[in-house]
């Protein structure tokens, strides 16, 4: 079994549990620094609530056999669920939901019960049978939709075009005045999505132009655009993305920020910088092509057998020294009784050292932290830090995860700056962090008064 990135079962998924997306490509650029604490100074409801999916004895779906009734049945309860758990909050986002079948862009021969399930499905796998593209679980769908909000007579670029579902979903919400360019990187899924798009004829007639291509480049002769959508993981903005978006125009991605830490983050564009203004959590499908990341998961080497440890930038020789660290016999370096994910994502925050252990279906199974050049490893297991080779790396995680805040990562303020360009001062409330990586810079702030709503 092989995986991505951990997959935390709570956060909406793209990508299946246990896959991968991406073998190779450049490792992003090594991190900047802040303190953990940071400094100072510096539409219309259905009354219909049955669960979506699970209708015994339906026809086959991918577009084959399929009874337009029993599918605009599924249709409906998926979207009454959707909006139910407030993932659908608009009348034009559940009124696409309504109007784009998703059995046919299913892989064929998927039950149409099946097609409307919250779950994401492989639509085409590599040599190895690794996923290299999927149908998006409908709730990640939902939240992304909601984040971009797409206007009638929008021009919208989407990156990813996959099935070509999310392109029908944005090709009902830009409508016929509105247009809808989508750049796929494997021409096979381009030719099966133009077919499919061509037979539902979505959107009132919303031009729509499928490209072949690498969607890191964005497409030039479309821009300026209102909104894109980046349908596939990143832990970088493409630069072009930023300079194709139109001034105020929205930009939603699922950005990967460090182990276990990946963000939906819609972004506006002001000037030449993009600012957040809503964060959801998420687990995609990395970027492929030449400006592909990471890989951020690896299986380790030796040792623990069946472990993966994802990192900001681990070789294969780091898993191997990982794995023979974990095999000794570790130390104990103190208690780490209240440790939650939300602290250690702070401490993540300003330590790219962090790594997380998951099994080898991306499920998360214990924080840790490895420093290469001094050989230390240091891993909390059960209310306790271990240390495993040189002390030092465990004595920086128990002095710094004591100022580490429980930080909510969708109460986050991600701001993408183009990298070398000077950045703001730190306001003077809350925790401040700086993530530099090759092509854009993210200032990320957390304020505790935030989620109280007192500055809303
Ligand atoms: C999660 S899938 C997209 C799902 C799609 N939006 C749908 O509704 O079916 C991610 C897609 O990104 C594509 N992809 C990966 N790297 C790419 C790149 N560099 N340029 C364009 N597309 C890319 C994959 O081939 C895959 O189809």
């Amino acid at each position: 079994m092989s995986q991505d990135s951990a997959r935390d079962p709570h956060a909406p998924q793209d990508a299946t549990a246990g896959t991968s997306s991406n073998r190779s490509g450049r490792t992003s650029a090594a991190d900047g620094e802040a303190g953990c604490g940071g400094e100072p100074g510096d539409g219309e409801a259905t009354d219909d609530a049955s669960p979506c999916g699970g209708v015994a004895g339906d026809e086959a779906g991918g577009g084959a056999g399929v009874s337009p009734g029993g599918a605009a049945r599924h249709r409906r309860r998926l979207v009454a669920a959707l909006r139910r758990d407030g993932l659908i909050r608009s009348a034009a986002v559940a009124a696409a939901f309504d109007a784009v079948p998703r059995e046919l862009f299913a892989p064929p021969g998927t039950p149409v019960d099946a097609a409307y399930a919250d779950r994401v499905a492989v639509l085409a796998a590599d040599a190895a049978g690794v996923p290299t593209s999927t149908l998006s679980q409908p709730s990640i769908v939902a939240i992304m939709l909601e984040q971009l909000d797409v206007r009638p007579g929008h021009r919208v670029l989407e990156i990813g075009t996959g099935s070509g579902y999310n392109t029908a979903l944005l090709a009902e919400l830009a409508g016929a005045r509105g247009r809808v360019t989508s750049v796929e990187l494997d021409a096979g899924l381009v030719a099966s999505a133009a077919a499919r798009l061509a037979e539902l004829g979505p959107g009132g007639g919303t031009p729509m132009d499928l490209r072949h291509g690498d969607g890191w480049r964005g497409s030039a002769d479309g821009a300026p655009y209102d909104r894109i959508h980046a349908t596939v993981g990143v832990d970088d903005i493409a630069p072009t993305w930023r300079t194709q978006l139109a001034d105020g125009g929205l930009l939603v991605a699922p950005l990967w920020l460090r182990p276990g830490l990946e963000l939906s983050v819609a972004l506006r564009r002001d000037g030449s910088v993009l600012r957040s203004v809503s964060v959801a959590r998420c687990g995609f499908l990395q970027l492929r092509g030449p400006h592909a990341a990471g890989p951020h998961a690896r299986p380790l080497s030796a040792g623990a057998i069946g472990l993966w440890v994802v990192g900001e930038a681990l070789s294969g020789a780091d898993t191997e020294t990982i794995g023979l660290l974990a095999g000794r016999k570790g130390t104990a370096a103190g208690p780490v009784p209240d440790l939650t994910d939300r602290r250690w994502w702070a401490l993540a925050l300003s330590e790219p050292r962090t790594v997380l252990f998951t099994d080898a279906h991306g499920a998360p199974a214990a924080w840790g932290a490895y420093d290469a050049e001094q050989a230390g490893l240091a891993i909390a297991i059960d209310g306790w830090l271990t240390s495993y080779g040189d002390p030092g790396v465990a004595d920086d995680v128990m002095s710094r995860l004591a100022d580490c805040p429980d930080v909510d990562p969708t109460e986050m303020e991600i701001s993408a700056y183009p990298t070398g360009s000077p950045l703001p001062r730190r306001p003077s409330r809350g925790a401040t962090w700086r993530i530099i990586r090759r092509d854009h810079t993210y200032r990320i702030h957390w304020n505790p008064d935030r989620g109280s709503g007192r500055e809303r």
